[in-house]
């Protein structure tokens, strides 16, 4: 099993909706025996809360399913994962500041894979939580998504 990781600040915002549209992907490509998805946020202040309506508002436009609900991301989540996944360079920087650079786990920024597919140039998912921005969010989260799949299908030969 392949684990994911998404990343960002409260976990109600960014990281469902990537933990969301990475997770029907991959059971649109078949492999959702092969690739478990989950995410987190660096900080505790919504743990146990459902996404955000604008998130949720989003996801039931593209006929996206999600129910899971905000937690904390943890030191031991290092060793649970094979891929943790930040969405801006803050979250980046806490989450090495708990785990620094695990061996077997590659930490990265989420849109990496779709800078360097070409998908586009914007590095961090900006936060729909300050301007309501969820329709641009989607469509970042969207290609982020698609360029990873696509990294994780060519390392892993699936
Ligand atoms: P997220 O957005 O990190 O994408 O889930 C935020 C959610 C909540 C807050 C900030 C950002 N907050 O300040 O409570």
């Amino acid at each position: 099993m392949i684990n994911v990781l998404f990343v960002c600040l409260g976990n109600i915002c960014r990281s469902p909706m990537a933990d969301a549209v990475f997770a029907h992907l991959v059971k649109q490509a078949g492999l959702d025996d092969k690739i478990r998805v989950d995410s987190a946020g660096t900080s505790g202040w919504h743990v146990g809360e459902p996404a955000h309506r604008g998130t949720l508002a989003v996801l039931k436009k593209h006929h996206i399913p999600y129910n899971g609900r905000a937690r904390q991301f943890t030191h031991q989540d290092a060793n649970q994962f094979d891929y943790i996944l930040a969405m801006d360079r803050s979250n980046l920087s806490d989450i090495k500041r708990l785990i620094g650079d695990p061996p077997n786990t590659e930490v990265a920024m989420f849109l990496s894979y779709a800078n360097q597919a070409g998908l586009t140039t914007i590095q961090e998912v900006p936060d729909p939580y300050y301007n309501n921005n969820f329709d641009e969010v989607y469509d970042l989260v969207f290609k982020g998504c698609q360029a990873l799949l696509d990294h994780i299908r060519k390392t892993h030969d699936l």
